[in-house]
């Protein structure tokens, strides 16, 4: 079957206005044949999920190629030479392998954070670039619940512990994870409080339950336990350091299963090591780990790799969504989830 498409030519500098286009007639079947989808994963999907992802990609007629385990960037560039799609994981989508990726239209994240693909490289070739929100994140809260528990039971040493029961723990970023934190942390019998700037639907905390407060050193003074889930931008970067860890009240613990980026390490080492009572746990270690294990002990723990989203239910919800959005997109220009600059004609 024939389509007529209106590619772009030339665009205005300030975006995704077209001042010239030209068109051409596709058989759409013929062209999809030839598309292919390249899967580039450092940290492999289970098999039950690269089935799945196949599947879905075979029966809308795309070949699909596979990267599994490499060891260097240059593997990557190599692979991305002639595909049309790709899916990552937690790969490194920079603008070098944005560049060798001639034919490249779209980057699928299968996972929520997307500060691995160069988003400016992308878009200045209008490559659509989306993520697969909500899939893994009941997996990153109950990594974020059990890293509560498991530090408050001194790592499961011996010693006297403490209890969730009772206790307050705030939820910084009320996104996809910190709202199934906070629902996992009130059937615990804990007291919730939040803080999210963007979300402006009130009726979401007082549905569940939970205490809004109006600003960030509020939330951290109040929290026994702090439950990070605020992405890394320009904005957070850094932005938890001694001030805030600081004002937290006795023997606290700062879990983090965000990203490490927005810790400034330099200062929470100096909080730690001046209040002795606090704690760090974390599922992205620090690039200063092995001083803050030395230094910490029991006070901090960092997963050996990144866990979070590293369940079998988490990895074949993201890699599934993440080769349905791909069809989507081809297929019906679908780009609910594209976390670029839209380019012109996407829904
Ligand atoms: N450990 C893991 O394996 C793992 C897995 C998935 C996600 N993550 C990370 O968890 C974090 C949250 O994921 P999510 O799925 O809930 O994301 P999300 O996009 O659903 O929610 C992010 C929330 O952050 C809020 N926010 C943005 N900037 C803020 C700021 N300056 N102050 C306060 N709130 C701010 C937004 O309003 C939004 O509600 C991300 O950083 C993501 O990268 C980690």
């Amino acid at each position: 079957m024939g389509y007529t498409y209106h590619l772009p030519k030339e665009r205005d500098p300030l975006g995704c206005n077209y001042i010239e286009w030209e068109t051409e007639v596709i058989d759409f079947m013929e062209y999809r044949k030839n598309m292919k989808i390249l899967v580039a994963t450092e940290k492999p999907f289970a098999k039950k999920a690269l089935d799945g992802i196949t599947e879905i990609l075979q029966a809308a007629g795309y070949e699909v190629a596979l990267l599994e385990k490499y060891t260097e960037k240059e593997q990557l560039i190599e692979a991305v030479k002639d595909v049309d799609g790709l899916i990552v994981r937690s790969d490194k989508v920079t603008a070098e392998v944005i560049e060798a990726a001639e034919q490249l239209k779209i980057v699928v994240r299968a996972g929520a954070g997307f500060d691995n693909v160069d988003l400016e490289a992308a878009s200045a070739r209008d490559i659509v670039v989306m993520n697969t929100p909500g899939q893994n994140s009941n997996a990153v809260a109950e990594l974020a619940l059990a890293m509560m528990i498991y530090m408050s039971r001194n790592r499961f040493t011996p010693g006297t512990g403490m209890e969730l029961l009772g206790k307050t723990v705030g939820i910084h970023a009320y996104g996809n994870v910190g709202r199934l934190v906070a629902r996992k942390a009130k059937a615990l019998g804990m007291n919730v409080i939040a803080y999210d700037p963007f979300v402006t639907d009130n009726a979401l905390f007082e549905n569940d339950g939970v205490e809004q407060v109006g600003t960030i050193e509020e939330l951290y003074a109040g929290s026994d336990f702090l439950s990070l889930h605020i992405p890394a931008t320009d904005a957070t970067r850094k932005s938890i350091g001694y001030k805030l860890m600081m004002s937290m009240p006795k023997g606290a613990t700062l879990v983090n299963t965000a990203r490490k980026e927005v810790i400034d390490e330099i200062g929470l080492e100096a909080a730690m090591t001046e209040r002795t009572d606090l704690k760090y746990v974390t599922d992205i270690a620090p690039d200063d780990v092995a001083t803050m294990t030395a230094m910490f002990g029991n006070r901090f723990f960092a997963t050996p790799k990144k866990m979070g989203a590293e369940t079998a239910e988490a990895n074949i919800n993201a890699g599934l969504a993440a080769a349905r959005q791909i069809v989507g997109y081809f297929e019906k220009g679908e780009c609910r989830f594209q976390v670029n600059k839209k380019p012109c004609g996407c829904k």
